[in-house]
């Protein structure tokens, strides 16, 4: 039977086009549900947007539509990106459908029914941006310790969820799950948070009407974060479809941005004890972007549209300069001439010519077949020693979201193999010694062969060409990285001629 492997993106406001922030959450969710599938894994892939709250509310009301309307405009921004940056999720949520309210509404009765629910009144500082409250304790200057706007004192009959008696258990869960939350940093980070204490959290609002109506008190309606989590049930089908989500949930791994991770490490698995419903395995909290060392932000006018660098630059070349130029968990700037250095030397010098002059010599030397190996060399045990410690390490890392090194991993084959090619010579080999010639392809052949499975999840498509250039029938996405893990010899390959142009260089 197969194993199954459920990972999910945040659900995205809808009052804002998206920009690099969101497509990197999606398309680190996205490296992860590929790398799943050649794991052998069946993926569930969840992503979606957040149409509640005052935020939508104002949007609307200033372009003078009802929310519903801008969602149903928005939304396709969402999912034309998604299918241009070639995300393969398999759900996809919003929080208007009508099986979403039912989960709601029914999650909130049931933690309402274990009488962790009580009416009472709310006033403290509240951000519309962030739709969170604070204490004056928290503020920064008197303003959001978030986002650094100006806060709105409010004061409104509001419903709380009896957080404060969530402190210990999920004390006790985090001590006893520390990969709950990742990287360390931020595992350590929410352990204090709740060492500290948790207070009562108010889960409803009077204030505005966009959004779902507490069960039996519509005045109420249901606070944005409340709603918002439970989309990753909805999504799986909670309620509507019980045979997939027995199948799925608990969710392997909710992917997020740094910002909201205490929604997702204390609030949600808060809810979820409640409600008695099991919790997520995993949380993993990315850095933030900064573009060309500043915030992004509409007034600075460098909000970066994922598009344009798309089709500057290439999907994949975008896809890959993410992940290759910063520790996957730490914050990083985008500029130009990074993505561009990234194109020209890791993907031009190194691996898109380490492909192209391989192509090239097995087309020239041995008519674009792989022969049986013949002769063995001094250092060819070694250099499959190493392969086959590095496919350890790249698995190792990719396990544990660190993409960068799992990628640096990839990148030592490409390395091993430029230099193999360069100390075995294979042109003055073609001159008198065919029996080693015919090892050292069939060598170099497997070296990309697999540094092309490794890199797939990240580059899906120009893997997908590299993997038909070098002879081999049916497509990377469809095979597995067990069966693809080792040396051997194929006797089907369709002749290998050349490969279409990979990652040219850009003028620096
Ligand atoms: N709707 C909530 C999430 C609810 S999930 C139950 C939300 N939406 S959002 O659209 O504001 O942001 C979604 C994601 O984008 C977050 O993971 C956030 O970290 C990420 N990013 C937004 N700006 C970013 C950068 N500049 N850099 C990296 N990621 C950033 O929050």
């Amino acid at each position: 039977m197969a194993r199954h492997y459920y990972i999910t993106t945040p659900i995205y406001y809808i009052n804002d086009v998206p920009h690099i922030g969101h497509a990197y959450t999606t398309i680190a969710a996205d490296i992860m549900a590929r790398y799943k599938r050649l794991q052998g894994f069946d993926v569930f892939f969840l992503t979606g947007v957040d149409e509640h709250g005052q935020k939508a509310e104002k949007a609307a009301i200033a372009q003078g539509i009802h929310p519903k309307e801008l969602a149903d405009g928005m939304v396709h921004k969402f999912t034309d990106l998604w299918e241009k940056l070639d995300i393969s999720n398999t759900g996809f949520v919003r929080t208007t459908e009508e099986k979403h309210r039912k989960v709601v509404q029914h999650l909130f009765k049931t933690i309402e029914a274990k009488d962790d629910i009580y009416l009472g009144a709310y006033e403290d500082w509240y951000c519309i941006p962030c739709e969170s409250y604070f204490t004056e304790l928290q503020l920064k200057d008197g303003r959001c310790p978030d986002c650094n706007r100006p806060l709105e004192k409010l004061k409104e009959e509001s419903y709380f969820f009896r957080m404060s008696r969530y402190t210990e258990p999920l004390l006790s869960f985090l001590e006893s799950h520390q990969k709950f939350v990742m990287p360390e940093v931020r595992y350590n980070e929410v352990l204090s948070f709740v060492k500290g204490g948790l207070r009562d959290l108010s889960i409803s609002r009077t204030s505005f009407q966009w959004g779902i109506p507490v069960p039996d008190n519509p005045q109420h309606i249901v606070y944005v974060w409340f709603d918002a989590l439970a989309n990753y049930l909805t999504g799986s089908g909670f309620l509507s479809d019980n045979g997939t989500f027995e199948q799925y949930w608990p969710c392997d791994a909710h992917l997020i941005g740094k910002d909201i991770l205490r929604f997702h490490a204390v609030y949600w698995p808060s809810f979820l004890m409640s409600a008695g419903i099991a919790l997520p395995k995993a949380v993993f909290a990315h850095g933030w972007w900064t573009v060309e060392g500043q915030k992004m932000s509409k007034s600075l006018g460098n909000v970066v549209a994922p598009a344009e660098i798309v089709d500057t630059y290439g999907l994949d070349q975008f896809r890959f300069f993410l992940f290759r130029e910063v520790p996957f968990g730490l914050d990083g700037d985008f500029s130009r001439e990074a993505i561009v250095h990234r194109i020209n030397g890791d993907l031009a010098n190194d691996f898109g010519n380490l492909v192209s002059r391989s192509v090239t010599m097995i087309k020239k030397f041995q008519d674009g077949k792989i022969e049986q190996p013949g002769e063995s060399g001094g250092t060819d045990e070694h250099l499959v020693e190493q392969v086959q410690r590095l496919l350890v390490d790249y698995q190792k890392e990719m396990e544990v979201f660190a993409f960068h090194k799992a990628l640096a991993a990839a990148f030592e084959i490409v390395s091993l193999f430029n230099k193999y090619v360069d100390s075995e010579a294979p042109w003055n080999l073609a001159k008198g010694n065919k029996a080693r010639l015919q090892t050292v392809l069939h060598n170099l052949w497997n070296g990309i062969r697999i540094a092309t499975l490794l890199l797939h999840p990240f580059m899906p498509r120009k893997t997908e060409t590299i993997w038909k250039a070098i002879g081999l029938q049916g497509e990377i996405a469809e095979t597995s990285m067990e069966r693809e893990s080792c040396f051997y010899h194929a006797e089907a390959l369709s002749p290998i001629d050349k490969v279409p142009p990979l990652f040219p260089r850009i003028g620096e």
